[in-house]
């Protein structure tokens, strides 16, 4: 508890340039970690911006390899005002930590190394890369993998990055969602001008973006970017029917997740298809204007709005790009100068679950919890994961997280259980690794 409160109390927020030095703060702390564990090689990678760090286990002869990824990074903590306890202060509160990255991924980090430590010398070389910028595009490990692309090569690569389905029920997943992050911005005049000499006859930018972003998605949740859904793969009927036999209900997810009054989107399909496997349009923030205290009665020249789209199977992040810039094109009012800023993305991930080292997450997950690995998929998105893949080595997607760890919103926790419980897992798991050599 000591030494994760340590590491959670840094404020490591990779996005905010404030925080640089605390980014270096966590990456020290993990290489440290790596040390403790009798890792003979530690290295800080591609430090243009926040470090990788890679770190290369005791070597056992014959032994198989596993790569273990996560990051030490995390979201900003805002709003502030909203935390029962300060976000870099970890508090235990009813047997659960709270804290900015308790689950999302420093607790889980933490977890996959202490069942290192807590294991019989296990017959596995390990390897690290335990990066500093996941929340933020993983650009340097982009760039890292791209001229070193033997890095990931390995019998095997563990992720502990997502949560279980249910409580008592982990999962490993089969995909993960893309992403394409952008700014759009709509500029309408020179300059702001005053709302009374000009109102009623010069344009408004932030009245253009809405319409403009009203324009590329529906009410009924449709995306209407020409071409959009054409690469989209539907789920088959087999997964279909097993994401119906999965601990998920609804009216559950409305009430004691979302916590809102009614859900939205595409109806026709599952509210699991929805978020597993579609696409979405999500708008982060609108900046302009005039948003300080007091009124101002001005006509702003120019407004900007941050969106992402999650891409699922078979879509291609480059050819979204394409078809969204030109969405906004075709969208926006001749008198209207609309640009498409992008600023990161990844494509979606699909993994299949063929080889033998899942079947030994699953007995390990059996043997502490009493019931083994379900597949499912993930809304969310890993960047690198793909490259992971790339040296052609299974990646295991799991975690030890519950749902309702509120990830990168306010009061983010981990539940201790889950992490006691998951130090287990992953030490048998390194055993059962360990024990009939390369798999
Ligand atoms: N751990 C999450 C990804 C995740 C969350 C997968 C929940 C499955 C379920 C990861 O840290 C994350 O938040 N990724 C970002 C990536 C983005 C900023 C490039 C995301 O999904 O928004
Ligand atoms: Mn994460
Ligand atoms: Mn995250």
């Amino acid at each position: 508890m000591r030494e994760l409160s340590e590491f959670l109390r840094i404020p490591s927020v990779s996005t905010l340039p404030a925080h640089n030095q605390d980014c270096r703060r966590a990456a020290d702390w993990v290489g440290a970690a790596l040390r403790g564990l009798g890792c003979p090689k530690v290295e800080f990678l591609g430090s243009e911006t926040h470090p990788v760090v890679w770190g290369v286990g005791p070597e056992v002869p014959g032994a198989p390899t596993l790569l273990i990824y996560g990051h030490y990074d995390v979201q900003p903590p805002d709003p502030l005002g909203e935390w029962t306890t300060p976000p870099f202060e970890p508090t235990v509160r009813d047997g659960r930590l709270y804290a900015r990255g308790a689950a999302d991924d420093k607790g889980q980090v933490f977890c996959l190394l202490k069942a290192i430590a807590a294991a019989a010398q296990p017959a596995v070389n390990f390897r690290f890369l335990i990066e500093g910028e996941e929340e933020y595009g993983s650009q340097v490990l982009f760039d890292l993998l791209k001229r070193e692309p033997q890095r990931v090569a390995a019998d095997a690569v563990l992720v502990a990055d997502m949560s279980y389905v249910a409580p008592g029920w982990p999962a490993v997943y089969t995909t993960l969602r893309g992403l394409c992050y952008v700014e759009i911005t709509v500029r309408t005049s020179k300059t702001d001008l005053h709302s009374g000499e000009y109102g009623g006859a010069a344009p408004n930018a932030h009245e253009e973006l809405c319409r403009l972003l009203m324009r590329l998605k529906s009410e009924n949740g449709q995306i209407n970017i020409p071409g959009l859904y054409r690469a989209v793969k539907r789920p088959s009927k087999a997964e279909l029917a097993a994401w119906k036999k999965l601990p998920f209900k609804e009216k559950d997810f409305l009430e004691k997740r979302v916590q809102g009054k009614g859900l939205v989107g595409l109806k026709k399909y599952s509210v699991l298809e929805r978020l597993w496997a579609l696409p979405t349009f999500e708008i982060h923030g609108i900046l302009g204007g005039f948003t300080g205290e007091g009124a101002k009665t001005v006509i702003p020249a120019e407004a900007t709005a941050k969106v992402s789209m999650r891409l699922v199977p078979n879509q291609k992040l480059k050819t979204v790009e394409r078809q969204l810039a030109a969405a906004v094109k075709r969208f926006a009012p001749k008198y209207v100068t609309a640009t498409v800023r992008f600023l990161h993305g990844a494509d979606p991930a699909q993994i299949t679950l063929t080889d033998a080292s899942f079947q030994k997450l699953d007995a390990a997950f059996k043997s502490v919890l009493g019931r083994g690995t379900v597949p499912a998929r993930a809304g969310g998105s890993i960047p690198v994961v793909p490259a992971l893949a790339s040296a052609g080595a299974p990646v295991i997607l799991t975690g030890i997280g519950l749902p309702d760890d509120r990830l990168h919103a306010p009061n983010e926790k981990l539940e201790l259980k889950q992490l006691w419980d998951g130090i287990e897992v992953f030490r048998k798991f390194y055993e059962l690794l360990g024990k009939n050599g390369a798999s």
